[in-house]
């Protein structure tokens, strides 16, 4: 199997063991370098389904994307690469898309479409190109921590800055919260793709997170990084939390690891 077929499934896979995946819960979407498209040439099928898109992403023109099935189970992925996963190709004109192999049965790509495209034209401008990577998952205590706030950036990243020493320097932008909306929708994903230019990764209050990245390795690691310190900050408030790191101590570090901490939201 191609590298990147096989990477991607395995990240696929790796969510659904640490629990961020129930049932068909969350979605992974990978724009392809162009020799990674042309490795995977081979497989594609000369009878292409067509859709039209329900945003123009004429920034995405041409683009070739690994994505998840509507309705499909992580946990199947690596099973069943071909009914579960498939490639997209963008049309010229950014108005929509073939399916180019996979999502066999009359499966269509995740219903959280809009939200991966807008992200990636978003995260795309912010990189300089360099941004493969945009990933959603279902963790519980990144969701559960959604309830115990109000949605607002600054309180979310100083929380999870202040829950974990190696935060401040894995995200130094902090991270972006969204208050409920409706999921699958266009608007939904105008909101989290001005969010998501912002920060690297934008919770959806009571639901689960977006996050995005130039690698899988590294969109994995920073989701598994605000997940755990989600977890550490529930436990630690659970037991009663008595003391914390000091904004002195987020810019000790920051300095100390070269990151350009987010200055808006220390005191
Ligand atoms: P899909 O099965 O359409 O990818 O939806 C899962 C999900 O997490 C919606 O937010
Ligand atoms: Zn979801």
């Amino acid at each position: 199997m191609q590298k990147v077929l096989e990477d991607y499934i395995r990240m696929c896979y790796d969510g659904f063991l640490q629990g961020w995946h129930e049932r068909n819960g969350g979605n992974l979407t990978y724009r392809m370098k162009a020799e990674e498209a042309e490795d995977c040439c081979g497989l594609f099928s000369p009878d292409v389904r067509h859709f039209t898109l329900p945003v123009e992403v004429s920034q995405l023109a041409g683009e070739y994307f690994i994505t998840t099935g509507s309705g499909r189970y992580m946990r199947n992925v690596p099973l069943a690469p071909e009914k579960n996963i498939g490639i997209i190709k963008i049309d010229d004109d950014g108005k929509g898309y073939s399916i180019l192999w996979g999502l066999e049965d009359g499966v269509k790509p995740t219903s959280e479409l809009p939200s991966h495209l807008l992200n990636h034209v978003s995260r795309m401008s912010v990189s300089g190109g360099r941004c493969r990577v945009i990933y959603h998952a279902h963790p519980a205590n990144i969701t559960a921590l959604s309830y115990t706030i109000e949605p607002d950036a600054k309180t979310l990243s100083r929380i999870l800055w202040q829950s974990e020493t190696e935060c401040a320097v894995v995200f130094p932008q902090g991270v972006g919260i969204l208050d409920w909306m409706i999921p699958g929708g266009t608007e939904i994903a105008q909101k989290t793709s001005e969010l998501i230019r912002k920060y690297p990764a934008v919770v959806w209050a009571f639901h689960g997170i977006f996050g995005s990245g130039e690698t899988f390795d590294e969109t994995f690691g920073l989701i598994h990084t605000i997940e755990k310190a989600a977890e550490i900050y529930l436990k630690a408030k659970g037991a009663g939390i008595i003391r914390t790191i000091s904004d002195d101590q987020l810019r000790i570090l920051a300095d100390a690891f070269g990151v350009a901490i987010n200055e808006d939201f220390l005191k």
